[in-house]
């Protein structure tokens, strides 16, 4: 069996830490809410040049290095993103331009927060089938340029950042023992659109808009509904959720993370939290904790690892990989 397998990781933060103080400056609210809410305690900010292509660079060229890699080697560049640096054309095809790939397919996937699991399912579709023999996917996110600053509910909650893997193809013998991506379960509703958007774009206002949210709403239904999609992703894989050896979560909020957890049987001491330092940082947030647990020496090869994610659409899902 052909399968598509993770052979790098890497993450790039923007340098521009921005703390629960330094928003309690222009907000009315507290480092104390913040933690206690969510977690949080800072952010980064990526600088007024830098664009998401420009995070993205940097987390992608990270991964071609762990993964031994050139970027003369890459057929296919998928970014997750819901910041692109202009409506078109993709930052996908900025990143090759900025890295120099001579060669390839690249286009952007929109999941929002679910974005960097849509765009493995979407690479794995290429590497497993032998239509790429190297591929970038990424997510990459200046979620700060959506924020209405006057916001408190919202604000406080989101940062810069982007993480990449590398995907290469594989043979397996088709069993759980394989290295690779080995299920997924991905879903949308689109009729919570209300609870989770932004007001602006290109076909609607003209703007790029802010974000909106209405946050007790989402957090319920991100425990509720993204039980049910690690559960299903689990089976496809043929594994039970009890034998993951790192949960690997989209990192939205400490509580959300902890009651997923909790719902799942998974005990805290394996799940990857990096919300207190990163915040949310949509598309960039699953491939930044995984680039930080295998730089920090908890995650190793060979090790079974459970990504899960929600945001807007809404859209979540999750994904089994033997890494
Ligand atoms: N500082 C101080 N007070 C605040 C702040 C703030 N930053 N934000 C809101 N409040 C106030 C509200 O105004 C409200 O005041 P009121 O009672 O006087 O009206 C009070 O705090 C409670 O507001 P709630 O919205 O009910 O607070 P809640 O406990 O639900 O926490 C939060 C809000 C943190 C947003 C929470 O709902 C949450 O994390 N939701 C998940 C949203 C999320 O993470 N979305 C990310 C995208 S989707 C995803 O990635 C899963």
């Amino acid at each position: 069996v052909l399968r598509s397998a993770v052979t790098g990781v890497g993450g790039y933060l923007p340098e521009d830490v921005v703390t629960n103080h330094d928003l309690a400056k222009i907000v009315h609210t507290s480092d104390e809410w913040i933690v206690e809410r969510t977690g949080i305690r800072q952010r980064r900010k990526a600088a007024p040049e830098q664009g998401a292509s420009d995070l993205a660079v940097e987390a992608a060229k990270r991964a071609l290095d762990a993964a031994g890699r050139t970027p003369a080697e890459i057929d296919l560049i998928i970014v997750a993103t819901t910041t692109p640096d202009l409506t078109f054309p993709a930052t996908a095809a900025l990143v090759q331009r900025k890295l120099g790939c001579p060669v390839g397919v690249a286009f952007d996937v929109q999941a929002v927060c679910s974005g960097f699991v849509y765009a493995l399912s979407v690479a794995d579709g290429f590497v497993a089938r032998g239509l790429s023999k190297c591929a970038l996917v990424i997510g990459a996110e200046t979620m700060t340029r959506l924020m209405d600053w006057t916001d408190r509910g919202t604000c406080v909650l989101f940062g810069d950042g982007a993480g990449a893997v590398v995907l290469e193809p594989v043979q397996g013998q088709g069993t759980i023992e394989d290295r690779g991506l080995l299920g997924f379960a991905l879903r949308c509703d689109g009729t919570k659109q209300d609870l989770l958007y932004v007001d602006g774009g290109p076909s609607t206002t003209g703007t790029v808009g802010h974000l909106r949210m209405q946050g007790n709403q989402v957090f319920r239904h991100a425990v509720i509904n993204i039980s049910e999609a690690v559960e299903a992703a689990a089976e496809a894989a043929g594994v039970p959720v009890s034998s993951v050896d790192w949960f690997i979560p989209h990192q939205a909020n400490q509580r959300i993370l902890e009651g997923v957890a909790k719902r799942l049987g998974i005990p805290h001491e394996r799940v990857i939290s990096t919300v207190a330092e990163h915040a949310n940082t949509s598309a960039a947030s699953i491939p930044l904790a995984l680039a930080q647990g295998v730089a920090d020496g908890r995650i190793k090869p060979g090790q079974m690892l459970l990504l899960e994610a929600m945001g807007g659409g809404l859209t979540w899902g999750a994904c089994v990989i033997r890494l």
